[in-house]
């Protein structure tokens, strides 16, 4: 009869515990906004309207922008000699005056990406991530590999069922495989005979220094790809686009409007114009993804940090395999015995790393919890490795290991990304 009466205490705590966790989760957003907020600034003011001299006459000239309106402005004495009808002008923002001049547009290359041929990355270097690697793959390697490709058509003989090209969308938390997994695809095409380009680009860079440029960047991103085809066009950092669209009544948000749209039109032109180019996008916060940017994914893949002890000693050993490690803390086949291992673990494993995503209209929700990321793992096996070489060391020992993880531990103990 008296436990009727008891009150309530564990719901209390509950909310409680919930309350501290959504004030926590409020800061750092705020803290997220602030950071959006001042890369907006810094983006609006970075930006200023570029184009063609068409006559000059005096001190002023006819200016017509890329976006075909002209603009009478004047010209003061200090770019007086440089302004004629063979260069591109820069405006202020105001568009009234001449504040420097620049080569004219065609012969300028306006984007210096690095299309890497043939990149030395495999899928036997991603450890874990095998569901992920294989969806990743089902979805785009058919693009890309002729050979792929046929046997799919013998399989599916109605070319209506033939799915469309489409692009991939991969989330995660920061250093879990994301560029590593769009690089392998293009590495291990490569490495069977059919050479695939691995093409790179992050989103903040196609948005243009000059206002109206942007549209035009991606129009030369997707050439560029199409021209070193078959190529893993790869968007990094795609939920730039979504955030800065959302300051779309000022002239950079207009010009970031443009350069979506573009986007757009370029993953419409489908299979056949852009011929063996798959597109892949990436992300920490899917959730600031622009609404039709992400109608366009074909495939969402989650890729998660290693969770569980096994799956980050399997991260670690699959790096200390690659150098010279104590025997004494080392099996046979490289990877650390488990008294070792324990050590480490004890470290690291009261680190509390939180990723939150979600995208409401595809019904994704993750919640994941984790101590550490592949990236950091692989960081301290290099920061290791060569801190006993310089010592003049045969090996790796325990204790460089383990200093490292706890070094590790002391700058940031918690962290926590929500999108
Ligand atoms: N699953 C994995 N297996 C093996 N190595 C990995 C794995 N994930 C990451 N790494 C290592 O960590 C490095 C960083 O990974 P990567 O650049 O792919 O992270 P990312 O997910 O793209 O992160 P970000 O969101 O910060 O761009 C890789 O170069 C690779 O060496
Ligand atoms: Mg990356």
């Amino acid at each position: 009869m008296a436990e009727q009466n008891a009150p309530e205490y564990p719901p209390a705590l509950e909310l409680e515990k919930e309350l501290t966790r959504k004030e926590r989760q409020i800061e750092y957003l705020q803290t997220e906004l602030r950071r959006y907020h001042n890369l907006m600034e810094e983006l609006k003011q970075g930006m200023r309207p570029i184009g063609t001299v068409e006559e000059v006459k005096g001190d002023t000239a006819l200016v017509r922008l890329s976006g075909g309106q002209a603009f009478q402005v004047s010209i003061p004495p200090e770019v007086r000699d440089k302004v004629n009808t063979s260069v591109d002008a820069v405006l202020s923002p105001t568009k009234g005056v001449i504040v420097d001049v620049i080569e004219r547009m065609r012969d300028r290359s306006l984007l210096e990406y690095q299309v890497e041929k043939a990149p030395k990355v495999f899928y036997e270097d991603i450890v874990g991530l095998g569901k992920e690697l294989l969806s990743l793959r089902q979805a785009i390697e058919w693009i890309l590999d002729p050979e792929t490709r046929t046997r799919r058509e013998q399989i599916i003989r109605d070319p209506r069922m033939l799915e469309e090209a489409g692009s991939v969308l991969l989330f995660g938390p920061p250093g879990t495989g994301k560029t590593y997994m769009a690089k392998a695809v293009a590495g291990t095409i490569s490495k069977h005979g059919q050479h695939t380009s691995f093409l790179k680009i992050e989103s903040y860079e196609i948005v243009s220094k000059w206002l109206g440029e942007s549209a035009k960047n991606v129009k030369e991103v997707f050439k560029l790809a199409r021209e070193s085809a078959p190529t893993v066009l790869f968007i990094d950092e795609a939920d730039a686009i979504g955030r800065a669209r959302m300051e779309a009544t000022t002239d950079a948000g207009r010009d970031v409007q443009g350069m979506l749209n573009q986007i757009l039109t370029e993953l419409g032109e489908g299979f056949h114009v852009n011929r063996n180019v798959a597109v892949i996008f990436a992300t920490n916060y899917p959730s600031v993804i622009d609404p039709a940017l992400m109608d366009r994914m074909k495939r969402i893949i989650y890729v998660p940090p290693p969770k569980t002890r096994e799956e980050v000693k399997r991260i670690l050993d699959f790096y200390l395999s690659k150098v010279e490690v104590d025997p004494s803390i080392s099996k046979y086949d490289g990877g650390l015995t488990e008294e070792a291992f324990d050590e480490i673990w004890r470290i690291i494993r009261s680190r509390r790393q939180v990723y939150e995503a979600s995208i409401p209209d595809r019904g994704i929700i993750v919640k994941d919890q984790y101590v550490i990321t592949p990236r950091d793992m692989k960081n301290i096996v290099q920061e290791a490795a060569s801190e006993a070489s310089f010592q003049g060391e045969p090996f790796v020992t325990i204790d460089r290991v383990t200093t490292l993880f706890r070094n590790l531990g002391s700058e940031e103990r918690d962290s926590r990304i929500v999108s």
